[in-house]
């Protein structure tokens, strides 16, 4: 008997899934930099137009070639008729194969502070008094990274096990919403902060002076974007593989779109004020406070910021991180399942076989970076340790992946065909041009934009640090 394919059990699932794997890190730890960077309003503005056009088309296709295949990124090609372009399903595979060990080493680094946060709120343990020296001390320990990044991707494997319907879909029911009610609670506690005000309008007031350089607002926005849904690592093309062909692509694409957009400008509301007031963590930068972004925001400036706020400070240290932790989850369930379901669809072999496959290869890859920092810190790849390693060359294989799944759907095979698959629901698509003008022409020059910019950041060209 032939196996069916595991499929959402409606739209809503499918929605909350996409959703999930696109809210995560970039959202809570990137966004907000970006947008004290760059501007405050000027910034969220720009963001908002370019999902909305450019982020929207790029899901719209991803989900279509995949509900169309009803196969996982590695195979979808093949399947749609063109066997040469295999390899990019290949690329396409490459992408979270490397990502999730390291991904799942940041989740574990999340683990330990959930865990030190519940102990202080809990148990009252003193919360450590010098944040910097606390995680420089945690990533250079012999075992505590590896043992915390099992602990992070055992919990993962878990969901991953259950399938479809019965893991991700129940894990999402509980940690979205979860996750949301935690980042509005947070973020109203911190307007009502005496001096919140000020922070609130240095987040949303557009500022012209510092936005010297448009090129680099457009290309920060775009390459935020990018990352922050999920795009160019097969995970939208193996959820589209689940979905019901009477649920609407494009309608499911905005509501994407506006969730992960919605939790990316309320994280600024839940950050910016904080770092602003009690912090007021870097120096003015061009008349702008500067805000740290990625591990440093996360592990070093809040929990100093927790720190100042007294006795609340340990149960909202507390609240934050599990909110880190639901946010992480969910996103490395989703690269997790996009491998796993690339390796039932390639050696037709189960999904139990699969996982243990997937979960050997995480663990071992992830330990390269979990001991990179400590036991193994002379280990250089291009003189940076490996987890950095691996993020920079990520960074710059997803653009490359974006623009080839453009031109294979703009030249190749047809903007048609995925505007076809948008029909089947039986809507009318009422975005025809706007779809063929944006996959054929602006979505590729855009995307190679990103990719210049990339590089350039890489080798330390230009004054392109994004
Ligand atoms: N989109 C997620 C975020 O914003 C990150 C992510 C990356 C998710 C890779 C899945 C895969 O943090």
């Amino acid at each position: 008997m032939k196996k069916t394919r595991a499929s959402w059990s409606g739209s809503v699932a499918f929605v909350l899934a996409a959703a999930a794997s696109a809210i995560g890190l970039g959202n809570l730890w990137r966004f907000p930099y970006l947008a004290a960077r760059y501007g405050g309003g000027i910034f969220i503005a720009v963001y908002l137009a370019l999902s909305l056009t450019l982020g929207f088309v790029l899901l719209v296709t991803e989900i279509a070639i995949g509900r169309y295949a009803r196969q996982s990124q590695l195979t979808a090609f093949g399947v749609l008729g063109h066997p040469k372009w295999n390899f990019l399903g290949v690329l396409a595979t490459v992408v979270p194969l490397f990502i999730l060990p390291y991904y799942n080493v940041i989740g574990g680094w999340v683990v330990r502070y959930f865990a030190a946060y519940a102990g202080t709120a809990f148990a009252g343990i003193a919360p450590a008094a010098d944040p910097k020296a606390f995680f420089d001390a945690f990533v250079a320990a012999p075992w505590a990274p590896f043992v915390a990044m099992c602990v992070f991707t055992a919990a993962v494997l878990a969901v991953i096990v259950l399938g479809v319907k019965n893991g991700i879909e129940k894990a999402n029911l509980v940690l979205v919403p979860a996750l949301l009610a935690m980042a509005i609670a947070l973020s109203v506690y911190v307007a009502t902060l005496p001096g919140a005000g000020a922070g609130i309008r240095f987040y949303l007031v557009p500022d012209f002076s510092s936005c010297d350089n448009v090129g680099k607002v457009v290309l920060g926005a775009m390459g935020q974007m990018f990352y922050s849904l999920s795009l160019a690592m097969g995970i939208m093309i193996t959820y589209g593989s689940y979905m019901r062909r009477r649920d609407s692509v494009p309608k499911a694409a905005v509501r994407i779109v506006a969730a992960d957009t919605f939790v990316a400008i309320l994280s600024g509301f839940m950050i910016i004020p904080v770092v602003v007031v009690f912090a007021s963590a870097g120096a003015a930068e061009g008349g702008r406070v500067a805000i740290d972004a990625g591990p440093g925001l996360m592990f070093e400036t809040l929990p100093k910021v927790f720190l100042s706020l007294g006795a609340a400070g340990p149960w909202i240290g507390f609240v934050f991180f599990t909110l880190v932790l639901f946010a992480a989850l969910t996103s490395s369930i989703s690269m997790t399942e996009a491998l796993v379901a690339a390796v039932c669809d390639f050696f037709k072999t189960s999904r139990g076989k699969s996982v243990a496959v997937i979960g050997a290869w995480t663990v071992a890859l992830g330990a390269v970076s979990a001991f990179g920092y400590g036991r193994w810190s002379s280990l250089k790849f291009f003189s940076l340790p490996p987890l950095d390693f691996f993020d920079t060359s990520m960074n710059i294989l997803t653009p490359i992946v974006a623009a080839l799944i453009c031109v294979f759907v703009g030249w190749i095979l047809s903007p048609k065909r995925i505007l076809a698959e948008c029909q089947r629901s039986g809507e009318r698509v009422g975005f025809r041009l706007f779809y063929v003008i944006m996959v054929r022409f602006v979505a590729p020059i855009l995307i190679v934009a990103i990719l210049i910019s990339e590089v350039c950041r890489c080798l330390k060209i230009g004054g392109w640090s994004i």
